[in-house]
């Protein structure tokens, strides 16, 4: 008698990242939301029955995307600033003029709620189209509380929309609001004592960033609202080291930050401090790339010091558009020096590590979730280079079929789910 499951995957020519190496040839069983069991062929066959089938032969399948740095609700669009710089423009330079930041603040006070809803729900359906699977999705560009709120709510009405795991962050520190700027200690009280401990009764965020960079929030002001945001039970993330070495990393080693993102100008002091409080280094090098620096993060020397990476798209308004994390990974690869199997793996089990889920997703293992994206290429070499052309064959998302290129049809929590593959 063989167990009926919802879906099978079949004699797929490799399969990774994993706990094991299955070799060429192997099926997974998925059910219920969840991988059930993962082996040679022939012996899930024999006793599997899927409801649905996908034929894997010379195809690579990979687990999906876990994108764990985003800034994907915004009110606006800021190209104008893009053409500024390519013409010779400087991020800081035009974020001092009052544009950046400050510039989709006042874009985003400006929309609705719903309008920020409707403006992000396309970004984020290329984005599961492309293999992500679970995506982090801060707020930052409101602040003020009632825009924040806006925000996060926006960002919890997506979570309800979408068939895959979206996390929220609540980033009220993201820059001094113009309003604040005669009064830098204001703002920052009014962070720890007036938003977070909304954000929390609401349960609107489950982590607290702050951009700790030179001109923006400084290593006090980080702890304190890292802190603040701890008091209530949010998880913190630092923005560290990204323009300039501004302490970043010391700050997420001292509160404990699950990640330090971005770590452009890391210092060899900060490495060792990430290292001795376990806290994720997660490298976005779109950002580099968009804004047109040469100083990526020094990946080697982070995993020579026995890190292991993340990397996500950081996908925002102004520093960096990108939306893929195939394309991301290609960009490691590239820019970083990463292998195209350590870029795969950053993608997946780092950015799982870096929202503290690595016991749910990350991986193609038996009992987590069916998170998985079948590729039209045998392995990662190829997936890697040609990064910017692949698109996945399927895309699964807690065991749910939510991209299917042959349909291009993108499957929401509103559309069935029995198109053809
Ligand atoms: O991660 N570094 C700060 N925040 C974003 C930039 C956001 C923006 O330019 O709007 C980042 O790169
Ligand atoms: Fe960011």
């Amino acid at each position: 008698m063989k167990t009926s499951v919802d879906l099978m995957i079949e004699n797929v020519e490799r399969l990774f990242p994993g706990h094991k190496e299955v070799c060429k040839g192997a099926s997974v069983a998925v059910d219920g939301g969840r991988i059930q069991a993962i082996g040679p062929a022939q012996k899930i066959a024999g006793l599997f029955d899927g409801t649905r089938t996908l034929d894997g032969r010379g195809k690579l399948l990979t687990a999906g995307f876990v994108d764990s740095h985003t800034h994907l609700v915004f009110g606006g669009e800021r190209s104008g600033e893009f053409v500024l710089r390519c013409a010779g423009g400087d991020y800081e330079q035009i974020a001092s003029e009052g544009g950046g930041i400050r510039a989709s603040v006042r874009m985003t006070r400006a929309a609705t709620l719903q309008q920020l809803v409707d403006s992000a729900r396309p970004r984020l359906q290329r984005m599961m189209a492309a293999g992500s699977t679970t995506i982090e999705i801060k707020s930052g560009y409101g602040l003020d509380l009632e825009s924040e709120l806006k925000m996060l709510r926006a960002i919890r009405q997506l979570s309800e929309e979408f068939p895959i795991e979206i996390v929220s962050t609540f980033m009220g520190a993201h820059e001094i609001p113009d309003e604040w700027r005669h009064d830098r200690a204001e703002y920052v009280r009014i962070i720890c004592e007036q938003m977070i401990p909304q954000v929390a009764r609401e349960g609107l965020a489950e982590f607290c960033d702050v951009f700790c960079e030179r001109g923006v929030f400084d290593s006090q002001e980080s702890i304190q609202i890292l802190q603040a945001g701890q008091e209530h039970g949010l998880k913190p993330k630092v923005h560290a080291d990204e323009l300039a070495a501004s302490g970043g990393s010391q700050v997420a080693a001292q509160v404990g930050a699950v990640s330090a993102d971005h770590l452009m100008e890391v210092t060899a002091e900060g490495i060792e401090a990430l290292k001795g409080a376990g806290v994720v280094p997660t490298l976005l090098p779109g950002t580099t790339f968009y804004l047109r620096k040469s100083g990526y993060a020094p990946a080697r020397s982070l995993i020579d010091a026995g890190l292991e990476i993340a990397i996500a798209t950081d996908r925002n308004p102004g520093s960096c558009t990108i939306e893929s994390m195939l394309f991301i990974a290609g960009l490691s690869v590239m820019h970083l020096g990463l292998t195209p199997s350590e870029a795969i793996v950053a993608a997946t089990r780092g950015g799982a590590r870096a929202l503290g889920r690595e016991a749910q997703c990350g991986t193609i293992e038996e009992g987590k979730r069916a998170d998985l994206i079948l590729w039209d290429v045998p392995d990662e070499d190829v997936l890697i280079h040609e990064f910017a052309n692949q698109v996945p064959h399927v895309v699964c998302a807690a065991g749910r079929i939510v991209f299917d290129s042959h349909t291009a049809i993108t499957d929401r929590s509103d559309l069935t789910s029995d198109q053809g593959v």
